[in-house]
């Protein structure tokens, strides 16, 4: 029988999402107050377990007032020793940090962990197994696109943020008859694109999905005007992809981005417009998150303890419908659920007449005299 628990560690690794610290609260409290353990945070993701261990004591009064803080207080690595690399077409990790952590996790006297993370750090957790570190799962990205969750903690902050853009961006752009092209994050999937879109009345959504051309968007642009309004709100997700092309990155940072700067400057070159992008970034990702996310963040904190007490290991906590369940790591490790074409929300979308950039939307929106 595995050795009961006693001390646990909670770590948050990847980029960061609003409700981090709304997790690391409700662990703590869940394993302190209903069942007597300890809990130390443990800094920087899993780096904070190799080298020289960076952890710290966490109890109920280190966790007061951090519910609706933005960040995390333990720190984040985005890409750190743990990370797969591909090596002649195959992915492959270098076995000496996970032996360390596991030998520091041991000496400590860490019982098991919380891994607060995305599919790339679900998978770090699921490799840990192997080296005799027990772990359970918590989902994290804005990006909403955890294989096997129906919902993630920062998707609600995330689409909160770029609804309120559209909003913006739509006076602005009718007192100048201007294209806006808001670029927001979706690295693989169009979730926040699609749901900010319906949100805050986009007349163009593009998502990674579904590749877009120029001439369907411009065609959207000029089929409003013909209509008799004179701008046009597009959003679009980094990730999105232009027919037969791939996806574009910043020649200064190399960063994933730059599409919506690519289709504001060609749809205004081919429709004769004033054409202008925003960039929302890392403001999606930043401050409190909404009452959705900071309670949803805590329903998926306590349930990694309640997990643990009940002795499973190697799962990730996850939102199904109203109810809150578990996957085997190892099942959304390095997968991404995207946006089904046969969404309904994509049907809604474009029954109210929002275009997707697409076949069809060229069909759909060729001019008609009107009566
Ligand atoms: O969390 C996922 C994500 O938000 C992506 O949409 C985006 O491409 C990425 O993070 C940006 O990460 P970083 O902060 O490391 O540039």
């Amino acid at each position: 029988m595995a050795a009961p628990i006693r001390r646990i560690g909670v770590l948050t690794s990847g980029g960061d999402a609003p409700g981090l610290n709304a997790v690391i609260r409700a662990v703590v409290r869940s394993a302190e107050v209903d069942l007597g353990w300890a809990v130390f945070g443990i800094e920087h993701g899993f780096e904070g377990l190799i080298g020289r261990p960076r952890i710290r004591p966490l109890d109920s009064s280190a966790v007061s007032g951090l519910l609706p803080q933005g960040g995390t207080i333990l720190g984040s690595t985005n890409k750190g020793h743990f990370s797969a690399m591909r090596v002649d077409g195959e992915w492959v990790r270098d076995p000496a940090p996970y032996k360390e952590l596991a030998a520091n996790t041991k000496r400590l006297g860490i019982d098991a962990l919380v891994v607060i993370g995305g599919e790339g750090s679900q998978g770090i957790a699921a490799e840990l197994a192997r080296y005799g570190v027990r772990a359970v799962g918590v989902p994290k990205t804005i990006d909403n696109d955890l294989w096997g969750c129906d919902q993630t903690f920062g998707f609600d902050t995330a689409l909160t943020v770029a609804t309120e853009a559209l909003d913006r961006l739509h006076t602005t752009a009718a007192s100048h008859d201007r294209v806006m092209v808001l670029e927001v994050m979706g690295r693989d999937a169009g979730w926040i694109a699609l749901h900010s879109g319906l949100g805050g009345g986009a007349d163009v959504i593009l998502i990674p999905e579904i590749p877009f051309t120029i001439e369907a968007v411009a065609s959207a642009v000029t089929t409003r005007e013909f209509r008799g309004s004179n701008f046009s709100i597009v959003v679009c997700a980094e990730g999105a992809v232009e027919r037969g092309g791939g996806q574009l990155y910043q020649e200064a940072t190399g960063t994933l981005g730059g599409v919506g700067a690519y289709v504001a400057g060609q749809v205004g070159k081919v429709t004769g417009k004033d054409a202008r992008v925003v960039v929302l970034g890392h403001l999606q990702r930043g401050g409190q998150p909404t009452p959705f996310d900071r309670i949803l963040a805590t329903r998926f904190g306590a349930a990694a303890v309640r997990v643990l007490a009940e002795g499973q290991y190697g799962v990730v906590v996850v939102s199904r419908g109203l109810e809150i369940g578990t996957i085997p790591m190892q099942e959304c490790a390095g997968k991404v659920r995207t946006v089904p074409l046969d969404y309904e929300m994509i049907r809604t979308a474009r029954g109210i007449g929002i275009g997707f950039g697409d076949e069809e939307d060229e069909a759909l929106l060729t001019p008609e005299p009107l009566a």
